[in-house]
């Protein structure tokens, strides 16, 4: 049991305005970081990241990013939702959360990776978006709908 003088968790700089992702599965922020496709020529804004931080729930260590002056696209997150099925993304106005959501995954993924079969015919140049049938929630595994073939390493896939 956490007493109560304790700190809750490891706090990040606060933000004005922007982004949090929580609840990140521990050891997959850099893998959010990718998707979220931050250079420096497209970014102007100040990002936190926190790693193997402590979580008050669900599992023990999390990871967490905090991104200013910046929103998520759906398609992104509907990507991180494949490698941090347990994330809460948390949209920060004035300093105060005022939309939260969890990521979503559903049953199908349609055209948010690619295939790790070269033979498979979504690898060859048709103009077929790729789709996979969700098999397992937590960690996430899916299957080509196409040639069957079970993605293992999700986050080198993702288009
Ligand atoms: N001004 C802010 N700047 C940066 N991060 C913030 C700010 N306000 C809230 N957050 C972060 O946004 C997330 C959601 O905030 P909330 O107050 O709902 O946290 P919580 O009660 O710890 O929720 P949860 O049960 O999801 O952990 C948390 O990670 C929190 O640290
Ligand atoms: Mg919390
Ligand atoms: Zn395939």
């Amino acid at each position: 049991m956490m007493e109560q003088h304790q700190i809750k968790e490891v706090k990040l700089a606060p933000i004005r305005n922007g982004t949090v992702i929580d609840h990140i599965r521990c050891g997959q922020a850099l893998n959010v970081m990718k998707i979220l496709k931050v250079n420096e020529s497209n970014i102007d804004s100040c990002i936190s990241i926190g790693m193997h931080v402590a979580s008050s729930k669900g599992a023990q260590w999390k990871d967490i990013i905090k991104i200013e002056d910046r929103e998520l696209d759906s398609r992104s997150v509907d990507k991180i939702a494949l490698i941090a099925p347990e994330a809460t993304i948390s949209i920060i106005r004035d300093y105060y959360v005022a939309e939260k959501y969890p990521v979503r995954l559903g049953e199908k993924v349609v055209g948010l990776a690619r295939c790790s079969n070269p033979n498979c015919i979504t690898n060859k140049g048709e103009p077929i978006l790729t789709e996979f049938t969700v098999i397992r929630r937590n960690p996430v595994e899916i299957r080509c709908c196409y040639c069957d073939r079970i993605l293992l390493n999700v986050s080198d896939n993702l288009l």
